[in-house]
């Protein structure tokens, strides 16, 4: 990632370009892009999918963004991380067509994948957005989420490259401002490793997360993990049990 200040030629004066900012600093804009589902996801009808900078436009208000009519007051909203091509938020929003879904991932492809499943399934209590997670506390309003997830997250498991991990002590406590008081974030992982980091991050972090449910072996006591499907497990998650990788889950409640 590219975050630094350039020097304007000849003039020596600090001018800095908006797309070459550190992702997370709140002057980052989003650059166009030449992968052709850059367009794409800008052609689909209504509000299916979400990209970019657009996707900052509503905190607060995500609740009256969904195209099912539905009165947004009291609706539980559930937002999935790195949601992939949807499949588990999919069957998600058509499962609970009283909640409204948000999947979220940075990989374009993926995400117009999901959004013309969720054109074809009708579900107008789903919407997609590609976006960097690294944005989520400009894209939501403070406690407007119920319900997070995260599955799966990259462990970058060289040394190197631990300091790419999502969860660290700083994310958790932004996150924990956009999850209202009581609301809930589940988190599962394959990696030992980056489970440990996690939880030395919860210890770390400012305390406003409680942790509800912790087990290393989600699976154990389940006759035959293999023969679980999505949503119980996801499309990664499917191929971890088949390895017979225990997976690692942590439930945290955002503290009142
Ligand atoms: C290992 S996959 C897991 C996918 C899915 N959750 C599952 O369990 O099947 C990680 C996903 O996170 C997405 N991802 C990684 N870093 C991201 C970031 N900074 N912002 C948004 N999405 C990200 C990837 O594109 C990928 O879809």
């Amino acid at each position: 990632m590219c975050g630094a200040l350039h020097s304007a030629k000849g003039k020596g004066v600090k001018t800095s370009s908006p797309d070459r900012l550190p992702i997370q600093h709140p002057e980052y804009r989003y650059p166009a892009s030449r992968n052709p589902y850059f367009q794409k996801l800008r052609e689909l009808p209504g509000r299916v999918a979400i990209s970019d900078q657009q996707t900052e436009a509503y905190p607060g208000e995500w609740r009256r963004q969904f195209g099912d009519a539905k009165p947004p007051e009291g609706r539980k909203l559930h937002v999935e991380i790195g949601c992939n091509g949807g499949h588990v938020t999919l069957e998600w929003a058509a499962r609970d067509p009283e909640s409204a879904y948000i999947g979220l991932d940075w990989k374009m492809k993926q995400i117009h994948r999901g959004a013309e499943k969720a054109l074809q399934r009708k579900l107008g209590n789903l919407i997609f957005l590609r976006a960097h997670a690294e944005r989520l506390p400009y894209i939501f309003g403070e406690g407007e989420i119920d319900a997070l997830y995260l599955y799966f997250p990259d462990p970058w498991p060289k040394k190197s490259q631990r300091k790419n991990r999502f969860i660290n002590p700083g994310n958790l406590d932004r996150l924990a401002r956009i999850v209202r008081p009581g609301g809930t974030f589940h988190i599962k992982t394959d990696h030992p490793g980056y489970f440990e980091w996690m939880e030395a991050s919860l210890k770390e972090a400012q305390p406003l997360w409680d942790v509800l449910e912790r087990t290393a072996d989600l699976h154990k006591d389940h006759p035959d993990p293999t023969r679980l499907t999505i949503p119980e497990v996801t499309l990664f998650e499917r191929i971890f049990v088949r390895e017979r990788l225990p997976i690692h889950s942590l439930k945290l409640q955002r503290r009142n």
